[in-house]
């Protein structure tokens, strides 16, 4: 054989190449590494999402390293690269730059395998939801910027059961303190959270704004977030879809989701609502006692280090400053369908 052997398999006359290990090797890798990205996709999303972002990161970066330094062989020292008439150190440098942008590119392949897996993954399960017609509707926003009203509304709707996870973190930390436990002790919230029980969510105590603050401290820690998620996640795999509605379902509980909501309002509209809500209950607050609470609770959730109050890419914003309970339920009707017919923007 003369020439290089990649271009010899192509041009032969009887295509032996294509069974050649040699030759297949590559593809069977970047097949093997594609099938695990579909997997992994398929396991968890938000995971998977993150070890695709460090890879294509990663092999990038390397292979724009040793282009660099292949570019500078080329240019500055061609004698090193076209014979061997120079110094032995020389020509090591230059195999190991070599086998370095060989290694970057098998890297690059790999990044590119497992994206690949993992967009397979995803066509895949949106065709079966939506042979089956599920509904999985994910709304996060700030305190009392409307999502819990709307989710309601739309769970009504849609005749989707609906779950507000705020609750589930209010409900951890009234029983820590119940407990005797501090807000902050991890040990105690993890306990507390690992054996809370569903049928205690219907408190009205856990409406009040202490609760509310108690859980954004409760809310920060990753153990805590990680006992809930399990719950939340089997509580979205009912048959029909569900409803789910709290600052992280969007972009960890439900990255899947058919349509994600992010609801907005400005702050001293939300302490407005929110301080007429605990008037009409009779809990003795000002409004500016509720604006400073919402901004500290802004503030904690959306600075956390885990799953941080944030709205998903995908997300359609809606900001209910000017809007009432059933203007917002009407844009927010809206944007689901257009979703459902494939088509949908940004903003409503
Ligand atoms: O939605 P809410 O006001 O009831 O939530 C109370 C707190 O719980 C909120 O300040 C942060 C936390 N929370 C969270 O971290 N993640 C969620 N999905 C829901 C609530």
């Amino acid at each position: 054989m003369s020439g290089p052997y990649f271009l010899e398999c192509l041009s032969g006359p009887n295509g032996d190449c294509f069974s050649s290990p040699f030759f297949l090797a590559p593809f069977a890798l970047v097949a093997l590494v594609a099938a695990g990205g579909y997997a992994a996709r398929r396991a968890d999303v938000a995971s998977f999402r993150r070890v695709r972002r460090r890879a294509l990161r990663f092999s990038t970066s390397l292979l724009i390293l040793s282009l660099a330094a292949v570019g500078y062989f080329l240019i500055f020292d061609p004698q090193t690269v076209s014979t061997t008439d120079t110094s032995p150190h020389a020509q090591a440098v230059w195999a190991a730059t070599v086998s370095g942008l060989g290694a970057s590119v098998g890297f690059v392949a790999g990044a590119l395998g497992l994206s690949l897996g993992g967009w397979i993954a995803k066509q895949v399960g949106r065709r079966e939801r939506m042979n089956v017609q599920r509904l999985v509707i994910a709304i996060d926003g700030p305190a009392a910027s409307g999502k819990g009203t709307l989710a309601k509304k739309v769970a009504l709707h849609y005749a989707l059961p609906c779950l507000d996870t705020g609750l589930l973190y209010r409900a951890v930390a009234r029983d820590v303190i119940a407990s005797g436990g501090e807000l902050s002790d991890p040990i105690a919230a993890v306990a507390a959270a690992q054996a809370l029980n569903a049928a205690t969510l219907d408190d009205g105590r856990l409406r009040g704004p202490a609760a509310g603050d108690a859980a954004s401290i409760v809310a920060r820690i990753p153990e805590v977030r990680a006992a809930l998620l399990k719950y939340q996640r089997a509580f979205a795999r009912q048959p029909n879809g569900a409803v789910l509605d709290g600052r992280d379902i969007g972009t960890v509980v439900c990255p899947d989701a058919d349509i994600k909501i992010f609801v907005t309002a400005s702050a001293e509209e939300r302490a407005r609502r929110r301080h007429l809500e605990y008037q009409a209950r009779g809990e003795a607050t000002t409004y500016e006692d509720v604006l400073s609470d919402i901004r500290r609770r802004d503030a904690r959730d959306s600075s956390r280090d885990i799953s941080p109050m944030e709205p998903a890419r995908d997300a359609v914003h809606l900001d209910t400053t000017a809007l009432d309970a059933d203007a917002a339920f009407q844009a927010t009707l809206e944007a689901i369908e257009a979703r459902r017919r494939g088509r949908c923007g940004k903003n409503v």
